[in-house]
């Protein structure tokens, strides 16, 4: 009896299990398609070839494929990572707040920037959008435009006039980094300039290096030059600080001064480190992102005399509606529509930032699929902006697709987008605008190596293999 009982209780027991389980239990998450590749490397191999040559279009787009799905699963260097494409995609990752996703910040980015450890990403990008609007305002913007032109002005001057032959990629970064440093921190002497750009060379080739601080490593460098770049850093808030406190309405219009006077939402004022983390980011964001597109700017124009008889005559009137005024100001800038469009045809070919790491900090789901807390995120901006289904043709070079409203939101988005959009979008536009507009005033040029490639040599920025060399003549 008892053995009936005890037998008669176990199956009870197991069909109460079975029921509940099947119909009353949380359905089982359904992670998104992919693979997680080989153990440990994962997919890492084929990504960061495809990263290097300029190609993670391709390799999401295969996968896209392959699964039907725009959202699949992989694993780089050993971290599980969900790799999203497409428009919707683009606009749910932009518009969530920080309460899902993150920006993600590599181990060697959080010890070149000590900040980091105390301060959470997103005050950094507020910051930052606070910081340069003051620079852009209203009362401020025809100054910055002031200095742009001056300084494109005497760069051509001193650097091009007269020469045959030059390489661009290495004139206009440092352009862009002497201007970065004058719009950001007021340094205008030459020489301190460059003893900064060989500094910040070698810091910023440690954003991506393994974080092993031992003689001789690149990240050793890059620690020890950002140590050195502090200590400069240091004296130089620290003169600000006491030309601030002897005149408070001091006229110096940078990113300095405004990051000093910068207080929160209870009042507080940036810390020492935090003030040389911002400025440092702000000049590593701007200077190697606009030479990159200037760059690749005159490498398309060269191939496209269609288009650059139209951009050449756009910036003719400009130069004509101008004079007798020499210098370039708002309303100028505004009317390079054309030359803008080939602009930005030119990320969209070829986006000078490949795509996004974030990281989701809770469970959450993105059309059915569950994604875990922990797991990295990569957005793809390239399989977007290379996608038939909203550039049709997109092989093809047409700056036309920027005209009016013509392309659909969340498509092609060079700088981001949402909270998180790129601080120095408006501050890019206005200094590639001027700087080709005294370019295309001044200078006509010949590629030395037609069949240069465009690669990603950090896996971060694109870059002609040789750095574009042309012969240069004069208009
Ligand atoms: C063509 C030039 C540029 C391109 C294509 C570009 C692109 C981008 C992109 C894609 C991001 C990441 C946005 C995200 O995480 O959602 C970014 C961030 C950033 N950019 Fe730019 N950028 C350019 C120029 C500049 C300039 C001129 C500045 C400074 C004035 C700048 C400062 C920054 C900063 C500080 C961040 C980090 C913002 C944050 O962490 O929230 N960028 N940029």
């Amino acid at each position: 009896m008892d053995l009936f009982l005890l037998s008669f209780a176990t199956i009870l027991t197991i069909i109460i299990y079975v029921f509940f389980k099947y119909f009353f239990a949380k359905p089982k998450e359904k992670i998104p398609p992919g693979t997680f590749g080989w153990p440990i490397i994962g997919e890492t191999i084929q990504f960061f070839i495809s990263l290097y040559y300029g190609m993670v279009h391709e390799f999401v787009q295969e996968r896209t494929k392959k699964y039907n799905s725009h959202v699949f699963k992989t694993s780089l260097l050993g971290q599980k990572v969900v790799i999203f494409s497409g428009p919707a995609a683009n606009k749910f990752i932009f518009t969530q707040g920080n309460k899902l996703i993150i920006g993600w910040r590599p181990k060697s980015v959080q010890k070149l920037f000590p900040s980091t450890s105390f301060v959470p990403i997103e005050h950094d990008t507020k910051r930052a959008h606070n910081v340069i609007s003051y620079l852009l305002n209203s009362q401020n913007v025809e100054r910055l435009i002031s200095t742009m032109d001056n300084m494109s002005h005497l760069h051509l001057k001193n650097h091009w006039k007269g020469k045959n032959e030059v390489i661009v990629y290495d004139l206009v970064k440092l352009f862009t980094f002497s201007l970065s440093i004058r719009a950001f921190i007021g340094i205008e002497e030459s020489d301190k300039i460059l003893n900064l750009y060989e500094k910040f060379k070698i810091f910023t080739q440690g954003l991506l290096a393994v974080d092993i601080n031992l003689p001789r490593t690149t990240f050793y460098k890059a620690m020890k030059a950002g140590n050195e770049l502090r200590k400069q850093m240091k004296v130089i808030i620290k003169q600000r600080r006491a030309e601030l406190s002897e005149n408070p309405n001091l006229s110096k219009v940078d990113v300095l001064t405004q990051m000093i006077n910068e207080q929160d939402k209870d009042g507080k004022y940036m810390t020492e480190v935090e003030i040389e983390d911002k400025v440092f980011g702000f000049i590593i964001g701007s200077y190697d992102t606009t030479a990159t597109t200037i760059t690749l700017t005159m490498k398309y124009l060269q191939q496209m005399p269609e288009f650059f008889n139209e951009i050449i005559q756009e910036q003719n009137e400009i130069s004509m509606q101008m004079m007798p005024r020499k210098e370039l100001c708002w309303n100028d800038i505004q009317k390079m529509r054309k030359t803008w469009r080939f602009v930005n045809e030119v990320l969209r070919n070829t986006p000078v930032v490949q795509g996004i790491f974030r990281e989701a900090i809770e469970d959450f789901t993105y059309e059915d699929f569950y994604i875990p807390k922990g797991w990295k995120i990569y957005l793809s901006f390239g399989a977007t902006q290379k996608n038939g289904e909203y550039f049709p043709n997109p092989t093809k070079f047409d700056p036309s697709r920027f005209e009016g409203n013509g392309q659909v939101p969340y498509t092609s988005v060079p700088f981001g987008g949402g909270h998180r959009m790129c601080p120095g979008k408006e501050f890019a536009r206005i200094l590639i605008l001027v700087f080709l507009h005294h370019l295309l005033k001044n200078f006509r040029w010949e590629p030395k190596v037609p069949s240069e490639k465009i690669l990603y040599p950090f896996f971060l920025l694109a870059i002609p293999t040789d750095g574009y060399p042309i012969t240069l003549s004069a208009v």
